[in-house]
């Protein structure tokens, strides 16, 4: 029983954790970047940064974000234009690169 509430607790911790980190985002853009951007940022096996790896992260903020929104939206490497959504826009990209860096928003 005590097991229970402890995992009930940490499940809760995490949810806060990760509501926190993408508060910058709409629940439009989050469900975007769900649908597309995961595909392939949360699999290994594509090659592409993995979500919450900032040691990748760190050298794509080095290029400086306008360089890395141009690539989003021209595709880069392997990486389709726009990677594959098509309803998201500028600003929309902006936000998920920022949240995908760590990098706030509020600068
Ligand atoms: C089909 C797989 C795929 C999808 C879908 C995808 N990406 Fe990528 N992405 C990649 C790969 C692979 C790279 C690494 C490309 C390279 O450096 O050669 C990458 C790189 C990036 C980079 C770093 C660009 C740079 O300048 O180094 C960003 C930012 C990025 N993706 C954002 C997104 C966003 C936002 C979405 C959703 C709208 C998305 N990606 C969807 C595969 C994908």
């Amino acid at each position: 029983m005590k097991l229970n509430v402890m995992l009930a607790k940490g499940m809760l911790a995490l949810l806060f954790v990760s509501a926190s980190c993408a508060a910058d985002m709409t629940a439009r853009q989050l469900n975007q970047f769900y649908n597309n951007c995961l595909q392939c940022h949360a699999r290994p096996d594509t090659g592409a940064p993995l979500l919450g790896d900032p040691s990748k992260w760190n050298d794509v903020l080095a290029k400086g974000e306008r360089s890395v929104l141009i690539n989003v939206i021209e595709g880069i490497g392997s990486m389709p234009p726009m990677g594959y959504c098509s309803s998201c826009d500028e600003s929309d990209f902006v936000e998920m690169i920022r949240f995908m860096t760590g990098s706030s928003s509020k600068k």
